[in-house]
């Protein structure tokens, strides 16, 4: 092969490699497999190994990142980088509009754009190629981290205009890559990275530009510097030229003609943004006319023509006053942090889980200390970190007890757990638990009664067991606390109900270990009756399809113990039904409560990602959709659940929150 011919074959694999690379980090939609990229690639490298001299610095092979610098040269901004004014709340937007208005003649439209929580950065491009990016630093003299940024595979190498551009915009770390580098982190027992900002800003900020690659950083363009396109005379289509060019463009943006609009738009991302799988602070809103950006123009340190809306606080110190106790329905003895009340996000917090004594003891968290408290849309707060300079001495470290706090028995560790556990059958607390669990709508489902009321009872002692909800007689519970003849009543009622109910909601309601919804439902169907269930064998357990060793271990020892042999006698002898009467199922079939079914998600969820709640409902048969209409079956509701929440709401659509799904799918 001749010069001319290896350069045209390099040429020809430079083409095809940024074309793939474009499909698949901007479009988000690559066209061919991993694997065929991989294989060009590989055949790029070995041509540009052969000759050195036909290397170009637009080659997709520097992505993988170039030799090491000794420093960051300084980058001059000629237009310099500005930040821009904030806005906390309603009011502050309506005054910028104001201001916006005044400033002006004519009408305004407005452009809403995600405020994206990475950092701010520069690309300039000559002749079409990517020359230089740089860092903002103080606005004025940024830095050169060229290097860092060809490693971002969504930043175009090579562009279709030959006018000198530069273009700014947000480098950030998606979450994933976030969790995953932080877990390699832990790893190597190395400090993690607090969020995925100081992340992105670590990962950029290094000299060696194969750490930058192996990062996997993005970036969202959002403006532009020094660039005179005459034809294009607003920011909206500014934004669709960008994307032209090949830069990756948030595709959440939206022209809004009126400020209320605006608000609609903050209102649902503060909703919608748990849900993104990158982090943003804010939402910006720009006047979308050039030439009024122009007539607006700027105070000393921003834009008269755009605002940053922040989102409120997800984080507080506050004084952790003391740490308590609370035991499951399994008997896991889990640390609560108890808070001076603060607000996050909106919503007063008072307590926050501490998990386990490791966690405890891994942030040496001490009752008195001062500490950051973060509700990142997670349904329960977590306890960030000690801020160790308020310590005064008088803080006081904290070790697990040795023994139950309501049983006193003594706590165990199980095998391969965190967690301390007590193991006392009769222990009230947990009992008291199981009870919550017995009654809820996936279990007996027995209206009226949650948490609250068991309490009560408890605190009366009016039970004690399962059994006991069934001897409950209206005179008792009219003595209690806010209970009226008609509560009573329908309560009686519900207690009533619940006698009728298919095997598999006892079974569930029993909270066997490791036997969630779905299995309760397999060995009802499979057994018929709760008889036969009790004599079933490890054996004839384990042959069931979806029946894994453990639940069946499970399963025998539950039914082995005397006291729940009684149990089930006296529910019987109480009327509470013992077989199964659901549908009938040929052999071999098996149904799942999703089988189907429509199901709709929104909110965050702890334990689940989106796309991993989707995969598992699909899984067991049901179909996941986008909206809520008349056709949706049940609407998976996480935490800041919002316009989906409430059009099911409207139409009467079953919600269930993340522990009813996660009930459902436990097995
Ligand atoms: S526009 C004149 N749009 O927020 C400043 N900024 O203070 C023009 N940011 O550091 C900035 N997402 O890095 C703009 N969609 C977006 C943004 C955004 C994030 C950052 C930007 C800047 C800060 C604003």
């Amino acid at each position: 092969m001749d010069k001319q011919q290896t350069q045209d074959q390099i040429n020809a694999l430079k083409k095809v490699l940024n074309q793939y690379n474009y499909e698949y980090h901007v479009l988000d939609q690559p066209s061919v497999p991993d694997a065929e990229y991989d294989q060009r690639m590989q055949e790029l490298l070995k041509l540009e190994e052969e000759h050195p001299d036909l290397v170009t610095a637009d080659s997709p092979s520097q992505r993988v990142g170039g030799p090491p610098l000794d420093a960051f040269q300084k980058v001059q901004h000629n237009i310099p980088m500005l930040s821009l004014g904030n806005a906390f709340n309603e009011t502050d937007l309506r005054d910028f509009a104001r201001r916006a208005s005044q400033g002006i003649d004519g009408e305004i439209s407005f452009v809403c754009e995600l405020k994206i929580d990475g950092l701010a950065i520069s690309l300039t491009y000559e002749n079409g190629e990517f020359i230089r990016g740089a860092t903002r630093g103080d606005g004025v003299t940024g830095e050169d981290i060229t290097s860092n940024l060809k490693t971002i595979h969504s930043i175009p190498l090579t562009i279709e205009e030959t006018e000198t551009i530069e273009v700014r915009g947000e480098a950030f770390m998606p979450e994933k890559s976030f969790h995953a580098l932080n877990k390699a982190k832990a790893a190597n027992e190395e400090e993690p990275f607090a969020n995925p900002r100081n992340a992105a800003a670590g990962s950029l900020r290094q000299l060696d530009p194969k750490i930058a690659a192996k990062r996997n950083l993005d970036m969202f363009s959002y403006g532009v510097g020094e660039w005179n396109a005459a034809e294009i005379t607003s920011h909206s289509e500014r934004l669709n030229k960008l994307k032209a060019l090949g830069f990756k463009v948030n595709p959440e943006w939206r022209k809004c003609a009126t400020i209320d609009e605006v608000i609609e738009f903050v209102d649902y991302w503060t909703n919608e943004r748990p849900n993104l799988n990158y982090e943003i602070d804010g939402i910006v809103v720009k006047v979308d006319s050039l030439d009024q950006q122009d007539e607006l123009g700027f105070t000393a340190r921003s834009p008269r023509w755009a605002i940053a809306y922040k989102f409120p606080a997800e984080e507080a110190i506050t004084k952790l006053t003391n740490i308590e106790l609370s035991i499951g329905r399994t008997g896991v003895v889990t640390p609560t942090a108890v808070l001076d009340a603060v607000k996050i996000a909106g919503s007063t917090v008072q307590r926050a889980s501490l998990h386990n004594e490791d966690l405890i003891r891994e942030q040496d968290i001490r009752i008195g200390d001062t500490v950051v408290i973060k509700k990142a849309g997670d349904i329960i707060p977590k306890v960030v970190r000690v801020v160790e300079n308020k310590r005064t001495g008088d803080e006081k470290e904290f070790f697990m007890p040795k023994n139950c706090p309501a049983c006193g028995s003594e706590l165990v560790r199980l095998e391969e757990e965190v967690a301390l556990r007590c193991i006392n059958p009769n222990c009230t607390a947990q009992l008291k638990e199981g009870l919550i669990h017995f009654v809820s709508r996936n279990a007996m489902n027995i209206d009226g009664i949650g948490e609250k009321v068991i309490i009560q009872l408890f605190q009366e002692e009016l039970i004690h067991t399962m059994a006991d909800l069934y001897r409950l007689d209206r005179e008792e519970l009219l003595k209690l606390d806010r209970m009226g003849e008609k509560s009573v009543a329908n309560l009686l009622q519900a207690i009533e109900q619940s006698k009728q109910n298919s095997l598999e909601k006892l079974i569930f309601g029993l909270g066997i270990r490791f036997i969630g919804a779905k299995a309760a439902k397999t060995v009802a169907v499979h057994f018929e009756t709760m008889e036969k269930l009790q004599q079933a064998t490890y054996e004839a357990l384990v042959e069931i399809d979806e029946i894994g060793e453990k639940m069946a271990d499970s399963m025998v020892k539950y039914f082995s113990e005397q006291k729940v042999i009684d149990l089930l006698k006296e529910l019987s002898e109480l009327g509470v039904n013992m077989t199964y009467t659901g549908p009938k199922q040929s052999e071999g079939e098996t149904d799942s409560i999703f089988t189907g079914k429509t199901v709709v998600l929104t909110g965050k969820m702890e334990s689940f990602t989106r796309n991993e709640a989707k995969a598992l409902i699909e899984s067991l048969g049901g179909s996941v959709t986008g909206s809520v209409s008349k056709n949706t079956d049940i609407l998976v509701a996480g935490e800041d659940a919002g316009s989906k929440y409430d059009k099911a709401t409207e139409l009467g659509i079953t919600i269930w929150d993340e522990q009813q799904l996660k009930d459902m799918t436990e097995d």
